[in-house]
């Protein structure tokens, strides 16, 4: 028997990229449409008199004036930090001994880390968020605790156990040899397993010694279809560290292309300060990047150029994060909106077409997930969500005015949290509903 429903609002789809074309021609609204599901993927999507034409006998779910889109994906995400989010005063290495370090020392326990992992993924759904590129912390079991709760959910979420084995507490180091073990046992166990991804989490090169960083390499070379994920020139002392560390590489970049860790499915996290030539190798390599806006504002890492890296002509994947709990929300809305403050304070706009890219679809593609999820279209995995138009008097007023879709979604993006968000879908059924 199929498992089919028909979901009644305005849906949300793009065409084509918005950064590639007229924003307003890549979006495209159905103010009266219907998203179609069977068997855990859209079948298809139109205006909603063809659809109930076609789809006789199948349940519908009317959400009126709501908006459906695709889910929110997160392409950057630490679960374990969610107790520190919002601790004060700190700047990166500083945060990071002062807050993270600790926190993160007690995911040992399998408990403490189930407890954290559904935490974590009950609020990703309560605010849209149907996949993330997730950061567990060193220990093996607080990967296997989050892939257990995604599982569970029927999620699709990538994951991987941090690898460190320098410059950290003593309880959160791992070795070469210990590290490229668990990692590969994890990932023999996880990935595509159900709908589970592995990303090989490096954490970043001042916490790998050279031969971890060289085993993370030759792991990626062994299973290419898993992830790597890692960060990226974040802050300046950091990377002047990073120099003083590996001496013999050209910037920070040339430390993760010397051991084999950049390519299609390397995701790095903030890459704010670049030079000309990490920009190009960036690009040359087919790497993605990770915009962590609410973060590199929070944890005062500074403005990531969106327009020089994402727009022109030599265009380099960029997707949306949150980085909780370096970043200050879990909210893809909160998230879009700092997006766009970062890019005014540079100078640059960004259409709402392409802030809603970025949070859907860009950042599928830079999880190479693309072809599975970010878009409303036939053949894509179901995991989609419901917004509502009006979900506080000062968005309905607001919306009131709006004489056109894309404004309708700017005041949205600018306005919304995870109050706006009605129901969550993930593979065709219905994992948070607002009640
Ligand atoms: N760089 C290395 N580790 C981290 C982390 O946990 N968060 C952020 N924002 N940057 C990092
Ligand atoms: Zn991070």
């Amino acid at each position: 028997m199929t498992d089919s429903l028909v979901l009644k609002g305005q849906t949300l789809s793009f065409k084509d990229d918005p950064f590639a074309v007229d924003p307003e021609e890549a979006v495209e609204f159905e103010t009266d449409g219907a998203v179609w599901i069977e068997d855990g993927l859209v079948k298809e999507l139109g205006p909603a008199t063809d659809i109930l034409s076609k789809a006789k006998g199948v349940q519908v779910i009317d959400y009126g004036d709501s908006l459906i889109s695709a889910g929110f994906v997160d392409c950057h995400a630490h679960y374990p930090q969610l107790p520190i989010i919002a601790s004060y005063g700190e700047q990166l290495l500083e945060w990071l001994e002062r807050y993270t370090f600790p926190c993160e020392s007690a995911f040992g326990d399998s408990n403490h880390a189930r407890k954290a992992a559904d935490f974590f993924l009950d609020e990703a759904l309560k605010n849209g968020t149907t996949t993330a590129a997730v950061y567990a912390t060193v220990h093996p079991q607080s990967a296997d605790a989050f892939f257990e709760a995604a599982d569970n959910r029927g999620l699709r979420m990538a994951c991987g156990k941090v690898l460190m084995d320098r410059h950290a507490p003593d309880a959160l180091l791992d070795t070469a040899q210990s590290g490229y073990e668990q990692s590969k046992q994890l990932l023999e166990k996880w990935h595509g397993t159900g709908r589970n991804v592995y990303a090989i989490t490096p954490r970043f090169a001042p916490t790998s010694t050279p031969e971890q960083l060289e085993a993370a390499g030759a792991l990626w070379r062994e299973y290419p279809n898993a992830l790597m994920q890692t960060h990226l020139s974040e802050n300046t002392d950091e990377i002047a560290w990073v120099r003083d560390l590996f001496p013999d590489q050209p910037d920070y970049f040339g430390v993760y292309e010397a051991f084999g860790l950049t390519g299609p499915g390397a995701i790095f996290g903030h890459a704010i300060h670049l030079t000309d030539r990490e920009r190009a190798a960036l690009k040359e390599t087919g790497s993605t990047i990770a915009h962590c806006p609410t973060s590199n504002m929070f944890i005062g890492s500074g403005l990531f150029d969106l327009a020089g890296l994402r727009g022109g002509a030599n265009p380099i994947d960029v997707g949306l994060a949150s980085d909780v709990a370096g970043g200050s929300s879990l909210s893809m809305f909160v998230t879009m909106r700092a997006a766009y403050e970062v890019a005014q304070l540079r100078g640059d706009n960004l259409h709402p077409a392409m802030l809603w890219y970025l949070a859907t679809l860009g950042s599928a593609k830079a999880m190479r997930l693309d072809d599975r999820i970010g878009n409303l279209a036939p053949g894509r995995e179901a995991d989609l969500i419901v917004i509502d138009p009006g979900s506080t008097p000062l968005i309905e007023r607001r919306v009131a005015q709006a004489d056109n879709p894309c404004d309708m979604l700017f005041a949205q993006i600018i306005l919304a949290d995870d109050r706006a968000v009605r129901a969550t879908y993930s593979g065709g059924a219905c994992v948070w509903e607002r009640n």
